[in-house]
């Protein structure tokens, strides 16, 4: 790309963004779901979505980026991603912030950095770049990041008995690199993650997480 990449955009107006991100089987859909339920509890609105997916056009690009057979250049993964990127932020995880819900989202743009920079063949900054600008600069306000030693993740992975998809299918290196790539970013933006350690119980890290959404709300 040759013009900059938009200055990120500040949080949602009116509504409340959040993300869960993590390796594969660091337990973000138990979260964002105790999340969801505990918000609704509360008389919120909340929109719960994820990536890819979330729309029709997002379902399709899942298929293909998700259980296509064979590769995928790298290039066009990350695209792949970022259009899905696009076209969800655009229809709708912004008409709900405008409308002053709360989104839950399962993974956004740290995902593309941490997966697709993690092959080691595309530069993390320029996906980075990418995302934003297929977004126009949007940011979450808070993102949760579930820390999972990759051992521990495939363990709790077999034991689920579904079959891989083609990223989780990757080798261990790969979801080390993915893992350290995700602290990295957490390290870089402090105010946007909350980062918590996967392993411990379920209703503990229910509670740090309400407890950080109840100070953004309050
Ligand atoms: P996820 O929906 O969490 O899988 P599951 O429903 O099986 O738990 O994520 C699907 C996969 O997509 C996951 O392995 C990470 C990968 N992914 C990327 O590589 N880049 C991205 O930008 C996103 C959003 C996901």
């Amino acid at each position: 790309m040759s013009s900059p990449a938009p200055q990120p955009a500040p949080a949602s107006p009116g509504g409340l963004w959040i993300t869960f991100e993590g390796g594969d089987g660091s337990g973000k859909t138990t979260q964002a779901t105790r999340l969801e339920e505990w918000l609704s509890g509360e008389g919120r609105t909340v929109v719960r979505t994820r990536e890819p997916g979330g729309t029709a056009v997002g379902n399709l690009v899942r298929d293909i980026v998700l259980h296509h057979r064979g590769d995928i250049a790298p290039r066009a993964e990350a695209l792949l991603y970022a259009a899905d990127r696009a076209h969800h932020v655009a229809t709708l995880v912004q008409p709900a912030l405008a409308r002053g819900e709360v989104v839950i989202q399962d993974r956004y743009l740290d995902s593309s950095v941490a997966y697709q920079g993690a092959g080691r063949v595309l530069d993390p900054g320029q996906i980075r770049d990418l995302s934003l600008w297929a977004t126009g600069g949007a940011l979450p306000d808070l993102t949760v990041l579930l820390d999972l030693d990759p051992a521990a993740a495939r363990h709790r992975l077999d034991a689920d008995d579904k079959p891989f998809d083609r990223l989780e299918a990757e080798q261990a290196d790969f979801h080390t690199r993915v893992r350290e790539a995700y602290l990295e970013l957490a390290h870089a933006e402090p105010d946007r993650f909350l980062v918590l350690d996967a392993t411990r119980p379920v209703e503990e890290l229910a509670d740090s997480v309400r407890t950080r959404v109840a100070a953004l709300l309050s």
